[in-house]
């Protein structure tokens, strides 16, 4: 009976230390001020996709984040391009195809330009997931406070530029007060409201994002691609393999009765 008891005691203490958790979740979210929500369409077998992700991030990223991690002639082979394709088109930090995607600026400069250095990208999309990078990529708005003079909905006070602002325009965050049941007022995201055109439309800006993280997911593991290949010929293996096995069960047991 007491141990019932006890129990009981234990459960309702494992709750209320759950809710306070949620609790503090949520008041968590509220104070962010909001995040964008959309999901990446993310599809590595796309290979033109992730070609032109590859041409968006040595573009526009390689300049200060490395992807150390990433081979270029194992890039070429993996998205079918030429080795004149890759050093005419994505070489431009490398002499050799057999190097890695390494940049010149080093750790120290970075801190001293932007405060913090810039990760390296190789394993971004494992590490955040790919619908976060698509968010944070579209979620670069003005703050005139900022050192960059802009902010970012999903990292708020990010150190990094928007450097695709040519590219997506400029943005405006819309926040509005909102008080919750305790009487304290929030400031919570409504929208973003384009002040400067880019050179691309939404859609246009969409897509580039879309391809760029495609590309992103795809270094995170290279060995993927090969993976869905293979992992359709070990599927028909076992079809078949089972099928026989089937076959020969029946032979074996059709006199024992
Ligand atoms: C001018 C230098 C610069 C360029 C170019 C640049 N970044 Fe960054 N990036 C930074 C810095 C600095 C940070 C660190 C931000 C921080 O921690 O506040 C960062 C952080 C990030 C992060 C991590 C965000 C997080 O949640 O921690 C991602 C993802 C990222 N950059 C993606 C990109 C992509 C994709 C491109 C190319 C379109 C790019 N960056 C181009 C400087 C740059």
């Amino acid at each position: 009976m007491m141990f019932k008891h006890l129990h009981l005691q234990l459960g309702s203490r494992f709750l209320a230390v759950l809710v306070a958790c949620l609790g503090i979740a949520g008041t968590a979210a509220a104070a962010g001020g909001g995040a964008l929500h959309d999901r990446a369409d993310v599809d590595v077998s796309n290979v033109a996709s992730l070609q032109r992700g590859a041409r968006n991030f040595v573009n526009f990223c390689l300049g200060c984040h490395s992807a150390q991690y990433v081979r270029y002639n194992r890039l070429a082979q993996d998205l079918q391009i030429t080795e004149q394709q890759l050093i005419e088109n994505l070489m431009f930090a490398a002499e050799k195809p057999q190097e890695t995607m390494t940049i010149a600026m080093r750790g120290d400069d970075a801190v001293r330009w932007f405060g913090t250095s810039a990760p390296d990208l190789s394993l971004i999309a494992r590490n955040r997931g790919a619908d976060y990078l698509y968010n944070f990529l579209r979620a670069f708005y003005v703050d005139p406070s900022r050192p960059t003079g802009v902010n970012n909905l999903m990292l708020a006070n990010a150190a990094m530029p928007h450097v695709l602002w040519e590219l997506q325009g400029v943005n405006e965050a819309v926040f509005e007060d909102e008080t919750d049941a305790e009487g304290v007022s929030h400031k919570v995201f409504r929208e973003f409201r384009q002040v400067t055109p880019g050179r691309l439309s939404a859609e246009e800006y969409e897509q580039f994002v879309g391809d760029l993280v495609n590309f992103l997911v795809y270094i995170g593991e290279p060995m993927q691609l090969e993976r869905q290949r293979l992992g359709i010929w070990v599927l028909a293996f076992l079809l078949v393999f089972g099928i026989l096995s089937y076959l020969l069960k029946q032979e074996i047991w059709k006199d024992v009765k």
